[in-house]
């Protein structure tokens, strides 16, 4: 079967994947490889916007790799790498960068979190910046039409579809022009310590999410400790209730059934027995894909030469897009 569009994405490897990751991101990929022409990527030169542990960066590559094929990226059919493997996306970047209004840079909502309460002179990185260039870049190499993430990265998307725009009209027509493909439901997963911010591999406190790699007790204990609501009617009402809506879309994604059936199912019932079968329903969900991930892990060897060949077929892509743009700008290549 002919595949139909392509679709582009990526993870940094800056920690432990969660199920906001999982259920924002990695699942739509492993859904949409099917149909189309699929590229993902572990994006570390990302990762070292902020600054890594040499030791921890490798590892966490690695495990990001691992953890995509073990939820079920299948490498037959979708090409896998790691993004400093593929050189094109650091040159496009650096392209890209010559022609982004600085002040585009500075209104990104990531780089204004991630750099609140700091001044220049404080060290703020030039990185952190030019990080949606770099992204842009990912993207724009291969063609993509679908970018599938969470509600946190579509403001990049939006100014991906600008440089695009901005290339194609000054040089002629050399990108396709992406879009970002949200889940509703589970594009932003909240912590589970505090409804009001999403769920983040960043969180102070590692009850802030279920890690996709979390033992059958420590997701117990994190499901048991997760913030609740005023009242004990399992009801799902973003606004009245936020924390237990937040487990409610968990549970409604993992159990693939509608709010509404899970309230029906909880019409008599507390936050206690909710809570508690929230918590087999993930410890059962999340077991293959650990399973794989183990493995994985005692075939380092195998995982390596995955995402070689995946470079090499990227490569393929991304070496002929930078031609048409070198040559395009008047580059002597
Ligand atoms: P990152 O860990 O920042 O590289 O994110 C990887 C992917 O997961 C991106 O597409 C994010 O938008 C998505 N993502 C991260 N956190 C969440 C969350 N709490 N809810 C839904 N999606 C998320
Ligand atoms: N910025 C994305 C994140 O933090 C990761 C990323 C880098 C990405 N390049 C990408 C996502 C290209 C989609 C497409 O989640």
């Amino acid at each position: 079967m002919k595949k139909k569009q392509t679709v582009f994405s990526g993870v940094q490897p800056t920690g432990v994947l969660h199920i906001g990751n999982y259920l924002g991101a990695i699942r739509q990929f492993v859904d949409l490889q099917y149909t189309n022409e699929s590229v993902f990527c572990v994006v570390d030169h990302h990762a070292i916007t902020v600054p890594q542990v040499p030791e921890e960066f490798h590892e966490n590559t690695l495990k990001v790799a691992m953890l995509y094929i073990a939820c079920g990226i299948d490498p037959k059919e979708s090409i896998v790498f790691i993004q400093s493997h593929s050189t094109e996306h650091t040159e496009l970047a650096w392209i890209l960068n010559t022609m982004t209004p600085l002040g585009e840079l500075e209104r990104m909502t990531q780089f204004k979190e991630k750099t609140e309460g700091r001044t220049k002179k404080e060290g703020v990185l030039a990185g952190i910046l030019n990080y949606p260039t770099l992204m842009a870049a990912d993207i724009l190499l291969y063609q993509t039409d679908i970018v599938p993430v969470g509600e946190d990265q579509v403001q990049h998307i939006e100014f991906t579809r600008m440089l695009a725009e901005k290339f194609n009209s000054r040089y002629g027509r050399t990108f396709s022009v992406p879009e970002a493909y949200v889940q509703r439901d589970t594009a932003r997963i909240m912590g589970l310590d505090d409804a009001s911010k999403k769920m983040s591999k960043s969180a102070p406190s590692s009850n802030n999410y279920i890690g996709l790699l979390d033992s059958p007790n420590e997701i117990r204990q994190k499901i048991a400790a997760a913030a609740t609501d005023s009242g004990k009617e399992v009801q799902y009402n973003k606004i009245k209730k936020p924390a237990i809506s937040n487990l409610i879309e968990i549970y409604s994604a993992f159990a693939e059934s509608p709010h509404s059936e899970i309230e029906k199912i909880y019409k008599d019932k507390n936050y206690y027995e909710f809570k508690n079968d929230l918590a087999e329903l993930l410890i059962k969900k999340l077991a293959p894909i650990q399973e794989k991930y183990k493995e994985l892990t005692k075939n380092k060897k195998q995982v390596l030469e995955i995402l070689y060949g995946g470079s090499r077929k990227s490569r393929i892509i991304s070496q002929t897009t930078l031609s048409q743009v070198k040559e395009k700008m008047g580059y002597v290549i």
